[in-house]
């Protein structure tokens, strides 16, 4: 975590110039047909600022995820900082994640200001989890 607020700054503005898993989940050909098991789009409506998470899940874990989006400088910055933590993670322990974390990461004065905005892409991730299970039980149960 960053040591003061320059370094949380620079630590945030490097997030956002450079995003972590940025782009598609390519398909096993590397062709357009994804290969993400969802993609899940998130925005506020406030600000009409929007990621689309894309995750592949395999045994219970996240073990691959990229993101595309638009917006404000915190919500595209969190939302690759939380790519990154969430990488590896057990489905369970994503969604157990509170904006704690993102305060944690953000720091507080930022995430209280901003709620919506560092908070976007860890709703996002966590909506996309909890769609996957719905795909999954419809399939199951043979719903359409
Ligand atoms: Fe829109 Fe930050 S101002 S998400």
């Amino acid at each position: 975590m960053a040591q003061d607020k320059q370094e949380l700054m620079d630590f945030i503005l490097d997030h956002y110039e450079n995003p972590r898993n940025a782009g598609t989940i390519e398909g096993p050909d590397k062709k357009l047909i994804s290969d993400a098991d969802i993609c899940q789009n998130g925005g506020n409506p406030g600000c009409g600022d929007i990621v689309t998470i894309c995750l592949k899940v395999d045994n219970g874990k996240i073990v691959d995820i990229k993101f595309e989006g638009e917006g404000c400088i915190v919500s595209q910055a969190g939302t690759s900082i939380i790519t990154e933590k969430v990488l590896g993670k057990d489905l369970e322990d994503v969604l157990a994640m509170g904006p704690e974390m993102m305060t944690e990461i953000l720091g507080e004065e930022l995430t209280l200001s901003r709620p919506k905005c560092a908070t976007l892409g860890l709703a996002t991730v966590k909506l996309a989890i909890t769609q996957l299970r719905r795909d999954e039980m419809k399939k199951a149960n043979n719903i359409e």
